[in-house]
């Protein structure tokens, strides 16, 4: 009997090697003994609610539609990990590398790599920010967003609500006091949301006081509970306005202020499926709908098209800007329409 069981394990083992191998190998074949299309992806951080909750499902939703493989891989939030990471991908030989930088600063570590290895890769979610950084290469390409339009659509949602509600000016100063929770430093879509929401008060001509302001590299909701705890403390009352550059620190800012009791406007960005309910709860004011379905989608499709050695964007409905970016664009989303959204 134990013999039979060990066989039986040694057998199962062996079948699980092969059923690994399968899986990670690269160069696969399909049915009809054409070569698989292999996509060596990651994530920056598995623990952010936008990149993990809609975008890497999307990925493998639509890879899985267009009959590729895709392995996604987590670097979790450490660029240095990343290049490993890029390196094995490129031993495996992949087809194309779909990269969500760490560090948007060190993009150009990563097109090098690319360059070297003749693989195309596609950037997605994290712009780089390095100056030509695009240029080096001509089969890099990026699919996100204009970042500042979160920044503007947000801000326009935010101006037209305070100039509806006359009580949300609570001490009466005419100035909106404001914190801020603003996620990855040097990310654009933090830093551009950052300006551009609050430009739109400027443009409106209501003046505003930023009371606080707080990075977080990893964008949680942990960071926004306590931050938003420790302000609630300290500013009390005063604080008329919190805004949120993504819907999960807006998720641990509204956590806190039920805890205390206390509800002030807040708002955010991703239009993920809890924001949607906070909407309908009249717990959150309105978010702007980052669409990581369709990010994805773009990525796949630039992918395919580029292992077929077709143009990125033929047969697709996606444009290039002068950059080589795909950017899918974002959309408000308030208590009127927020049903639209789910
Ligand atoms: C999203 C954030 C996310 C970040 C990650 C942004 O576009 O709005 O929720 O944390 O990307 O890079
Ligand atoms: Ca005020």
């Amino acid at each position: 009997m134990k013999k039979l069981l060990s066989v039986m394990l040694v057998l199962t083992m062996v079948l699980a090697i092969v059923g690994c191998a399968k899986e990670e190998g690269p160069e696969t074949t399909t049915d009809q003994g054409a070569k698989e299309i292999v996509i060596g992806a990651n994530i920056y951080n598995f623990g952010d609610n936008f990149m993990n909750g809609v975008v890497s499902p999307a990925l493998k939703e639509y890879a899985d539609a267009a009959g590729v493989k895709i392995n996604i891989v987590d670097s979790e939030n450490q660029q240095n990990k990343l290049n490993d990471q890029v390196d094995i991908f490129i031993g495996q030989g992949v087809d194309i590398l779909a990269i969500n930088l760490v560090d948007p600063a060190s993009a150009s570590t990563i097109i090098q790599k690319a360059k070297d290895a003749n693989i195309p890769l596609i950037l997605f979610n994290k712009e780089a920010t390095e100056e030509g950084a695009m240029a080096m290469y001509d089969k890099v390409w990026y699919v996100g967003t204009a970042s500042a339009d979160a920044g503007i659509i947000q801000g326009d949602m935010m101006v037209n609500d305070w100039k509806a509600n006359a009580n949300w000016d609570k001490n009466g100063d005419g100035k909106v006091q404001y914190v801020l929770l603003k996620g990855e430093p040097g990310h654009p879509d933090a830093e551009a949301r950052t300006e551009y929401s609050v430009k739109a008060f400027d443009a409106a001509g209501i003046p505003v006081e930023e009371l606080a302001m707080q990075p977080d590299p990893n964008w949680s909701t942990d960071g926004g509970n306590d931050k938003m705890a420790t302000w609630l403390a300290s500013f009390g009352d005063s604080i008329e306005l919190v805004i949120c550059n993504n819907d999960g620190m807006a998720f641990g800012a509204i956590n806190a202020m039920k805890e205390q009791g206390v509800s002030i406007p807040v708002y955010g960005v991703d239009a993920l499926e809890q924001a949607l309910n906070h909407i309908a709860d009249g717990e959150m004011n309105g978010t702007v709908l980052n669409d990581g379905k369709n990010q994805a989608k773009a990525v796949i499709d630039l992918s395919v098209n580029v292992a077929n050695g077709k143009d990125p964007i033929e047969g697709t409905s996606w444009s290039l800007d002068e950059v080589k970016a795909v950017r899918v664009p974002y959309v408000a989303v308030t208590p009127k329409n927020y049903a639209d959204f789910k």
